[in-house]
């Protein structure tokens, strides 16, 4: 198994990627051409952005310099706070369209639940699907009470949540409720963004694999069975988050994994963000 031969088939019958390439905090176009020219190269096949990450538009100059059949890609991008509601949230993503240089994404996320526009959204959602702008529809920072609220009256489920999860926040739980309900569960800074490098754990696990502590917290996130999206503009750092296939973590060396556990976030407390509607300064 590697990189381009690892997917999850999604809820709707489409196939996603397990690992993919997030883009976010690169808002340089040349940096940006790098990094994608290397993941490409690498094997990633998914390209994650938002239009809170302001670098749609970048993201598809770097595309189209791939040159390659719109068919190997998996494109993802994420409808801000301040696009939603239906009528916002059909125009932000023909923008997005636009900026990408696509005349699809394979999957459009909720990127925030807000609780102002909540149901439209999803509703605007639905019809962007049926009107082929996007093949999949999935949501971001879901807890189970959001997708419980939206399951009331939604006509079709999303298919992906995308969650921050680390080895600092493990997010067992929602792991569990997602795969319960055939949803897959998508890492946001699934390096804990370069934060946990130096945890004696981690690093004593890596030594024992001959792998570095990135590969080690990667390698975690594939046997937990859940799809992850890296970061990062270095090219050496690109392939080296991709090569977690030739190794494998024992059962004892997941325990311990798990065990680091501190329930601590990077970002927002989701609940927070229903509550207020605010576009956040996600820093
Ligand atoms: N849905 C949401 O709300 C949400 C929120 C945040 C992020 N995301 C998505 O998730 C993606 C990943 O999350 P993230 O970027 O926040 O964090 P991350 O992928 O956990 O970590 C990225 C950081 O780790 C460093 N890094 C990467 N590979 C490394 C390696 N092998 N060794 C040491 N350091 C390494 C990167 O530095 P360099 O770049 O300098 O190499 C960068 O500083 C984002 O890009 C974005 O697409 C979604």
């Amino acid at each position: 198994m590697d990189i381009i031969n690892s997917y999850f088939e999604l809820a709707d019958g489409n196939r996603m990627p397990r690992e993919g390439f997030g883009v976010y905090k690169i808002t340089d176009q040349t940096i940006l051409n790098q990094s994608i020219q290397a993941a490409y190269q690498t094997g990633y096949r998914l390209f994650d952005t938002a239009q809170m990450y302001g670098n749609e538009a970048m993201l598809g100059n770097a595309l189209k310099d791939l040159d390659v059949n719109r068919d190997e890609l998996f494109i993802t991008t994420k409808v801000s706070e301040a696009n939603q509601g239906y009528d916002q949230t059909v125009k932000s993503v023909q923008q997005s369209l636009k900026d990408l240089q696509l005349e699809y994404v394979d999957l459009l996320l909720v990127h925030w639940p807000i609780h102002q526009h909540f149901f439209e959204t999803w509703r605007a959602f639905e019809d962007l699907k049926k009107m082929g702008l996007t093949k999949s529809i999935g949501t971001s920072n879901y807890g189970m009470g959001h997708l419980q609220l939206l399951a009331t009256k939604a006509r079709e489920m999303p298919t992906v949540n995308q969650l921050e999860r680390h080895p600092w926040f493990n997010q067992s739980a929602m792991i569990k409720f997602d795969q319960d309900n055939h949803i897959i569960t998508q890492a946001w800074a699934p390096l804990g963004r370069g934060r946990m490098m130096s945890n004696p754990s981690l690093v004593s696990i890596a030594e024992s694999h001959e792998k570095s502590v990135a590969q080690v917290i990667l390698r975690w996130q594939l046997q937990s069975d859940i799809a992850f999206i890296p970061k990062s503009s270095h090219t050496e750092r690109i392939q080296e988050n991709a090569s977690i296939f030739d190794f494998e973590l024992t059962s004892d060396e997941i325990k311990q994994i798990d065990s680091l556990n501190q329930n601590t976030r990077i970002s927002q407390e989701p609940e927070l963000v229903y509550e207020l509607g605010h576009q956040y300064p996600h820093n």
